[in-house]
């Protein structure tokens, strides 16, 4: 008896949230739930009647305590005692325990029951365990935890997981489903923690280069190098993918390194989860964000919407690292993240989804860490890079009359926070020669000057400016062969320095 749930020990799940920057990945351990002893973080009180039916009620059925029943043909399985629902006119009815409170929010649990039916006539009926749950604007939730087919001939074990993100004003736990009449009969119920994988060697990895994609040859530059085809499909390079960043590794990376526009496309697919594949497992380094990015597109000959998936096989456990349906023949972005606590033998990469038959094309696959740390000093880097880099000065909407360059302040002010410009129109035509054979290059002789004497680079501007309202009256009132003329007398003839 003392051994009744030994085959839980070491039962793990994974508990997978969608989305570029949550928390990805965690591995869960189930603790060991032997016998009830001191200590026990069970959140259910009175978890095997040992105290009678206190803490436990009917929904809306009667329960009663045995220690054993038909005669004795029917004994707990381990303790004195079991419980049944009994009279049970709904299929809802059951036995239920009230746990509000009890529960932390964005902590997974682990409840395990042990249960059987009584009835006359069926032999077996599934019986499930329920979560109600009320929201503080009193929505209800039912959420089923486990079911299994329960039989009247021996205790049965239903197991399952639940983890809250929510704040519950109540919450509530039992066990119904059988049709009216049948009996529920429960020996045990246990709600515990699942418990973190200790977190003993839990190294920060100070190397980790944000942003460093541990994908090798990302951009094809190399063939096919570094990728295998996963199954029996067959691996070719294609070029025309997008050259830019996929929006949001554009969004991390804050770089705007262009790709190299070749992409592999994967023929003869005859199953959805063939794709291009990689190992990574020497690259992954445990308690980092990793970021996935890629354009996908497919092939001709689907019907109806393809999804396209990133995967991950984490010694045989699957994750996802980002997803996207297609409906088209366009290039898609594909982006999620994942992060690994627990030191896996083997990592694999993937793109799959589409159904046989369709090719699947994949560019630009990165992924590279996004550690906080890492990405704070990476930020603090561009912001050098970016946010202070070079400005271009325009000098915009002046007139001749009110010449800013020639006022102190204005200029104290260039000077400090310049090193480039550009003259927005003192070199446009319209300025440089107002009427034909009048030229001004007064404005701009003036601002070159300025510039130079303080080591500013000057750019000029437009030769021509085709905006209709932007050009002299006399320059548009010419005929063909006028324009002509005047238009290489304006690309000719020295300027100024007549
Ligand atoms: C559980 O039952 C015991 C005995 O009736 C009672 O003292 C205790 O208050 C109950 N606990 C809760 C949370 O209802
Ligand atoms: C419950 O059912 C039993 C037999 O099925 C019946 O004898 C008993 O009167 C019922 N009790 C209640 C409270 O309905
Ligand atoms: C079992 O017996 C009840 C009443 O005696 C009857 O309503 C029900 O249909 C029976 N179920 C089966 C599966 O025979
Ligand atoms: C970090 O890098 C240094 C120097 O490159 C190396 O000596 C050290 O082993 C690395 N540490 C880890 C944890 O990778
Ligand atoms: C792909 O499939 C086609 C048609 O079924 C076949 O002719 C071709 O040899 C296959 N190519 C590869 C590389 O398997
Ligand atoms: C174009 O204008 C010029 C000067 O006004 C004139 O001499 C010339 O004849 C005109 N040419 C044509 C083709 O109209």
């Amino acid at each position: 008896m003392e051994i009744l749930f030994s085959s839980l020990a070491l039962v793990s799940a994974v508990i997978l949230h969608l989305g570029l920057f949550a928390e990805s990945i965690s591995v869960y351990q189930a603790t060991d739930t032997g016998p009830v002893g001191a200590g026990d973080d069970n959140v259910i009180l009175n978890p095997r009647f040992e105290d009678g039916l206190n803490n436990w009620s009917g929904k809306g059925c009667k329960i009663e305590l045995h220690e054993s029943m038909e005669d004795g043909k029917i004994f707990p399985q381990s303790g004195k005692f079991f419980a049944s629902a009994t009279n049970r006119t709904e299929i809802w009815n059951g036995i239920e325990q009230d746990i509000t409170g009890r529960v932390q929010r964005k902590v997974a649990y682990q409840v395990t029951a042990v249960v059987r039916i009584h009835v006359d006539n069926v032999t077996s009926a599934g019986v499930q365990i329920t979560l109600w749950l009320q929201e503080p604007d009193f929505r209800e939730q039912y959420i089923a935890i486990a079911n299994s087919q329960v039989t009247d001939k021996d205790w049965v074990q239903l197991q399952g997981e639940f983890l809250l993100n929510g704040f519950p004003s109540r919450l509530v736990i039992y066990l119904e489903g059988p049709s009216p009449g049948t009996d529920i009969l429960v020996n045990s119920l246990v709600v515990k923690r699942a418990e973190k994988i200790p977190a003993s060697a839990r190294p920060i990895s100070k190397n980790a280069t944000f942003g460093g994609n541990i994908i090798e040859n990302s951009y094809l530059d190399d063939g096919t190098t570094g990728w295998f085809p996963l199954g029996n499909c067959a691996l070719s390079v294609g070029t025309g993918s997008p050259h830019v960043l996929p929006p949001m590794a554009r969004d991390s990376l804050g770089t705007y390194e262009s790709l190299s526009g070749r992409y592999i496309i994967v023929t003869n697919r005859s199953d959805s989860w063939m794709g291009p594949a990689q190992m990574i497992t020497d690259k992954l380094k445990l308690y980092l964000t990793y970021q996935v990015s890629a354009w996908v597109r497919i092939g001709p000959g689907a019907t109806g919407p393809q999804i396209v998936n990133v995967a991950l096989s984490v010694d045989s456990q699957w994750i996802n690292g980002g997803e996207v349906e297609l409906n088209d023949d366009k290039w898609h972005e594909i982006g999620g993240s994942f992060r690994i606590e627990k030191q896996p033998s083997n990592v694999m990469v993937y793109v799959q989804g589409p159904a046989s038959g369709v090719d699947l094309l994949v560019s630009g696959l990165q992924i590279f860490p996004v550690n906080r740390q890492v990405r704070f000093k990476y930020l603090k880097k561009q912001i050098d890079k970016i946010r202070k880099r070079d400005i271009i000065l325009k000098f915009s909407r002046l007139e001749s009359s009110k010449r800013a360059w020639t006022m102190k302040s204005f200029v104290k002010f260039l000077v400090k926070s310049f090193n480039w410009a550009v003259f927005e129109n003192e070199l446009k035509w319209s300025w440089t020669e107002p009427q034909e054979g009048k030229f001004n290059y007064r404005d701009a002789d003036e601002l070159l000057d300025l510039c130079k004497s303080y080591n500013i680079e000057v750019r000029g501007h437009c030769i021509f400016w085709e905006m209709e309202y932007a050009i002299q009256s006399w320059v548009r009132s010419l005929n063909a062969s006028g324009l002509m003329t005047a238009v290489q007398n304006r690309l000719t003839r020295p300027s100024h320095t007549l």
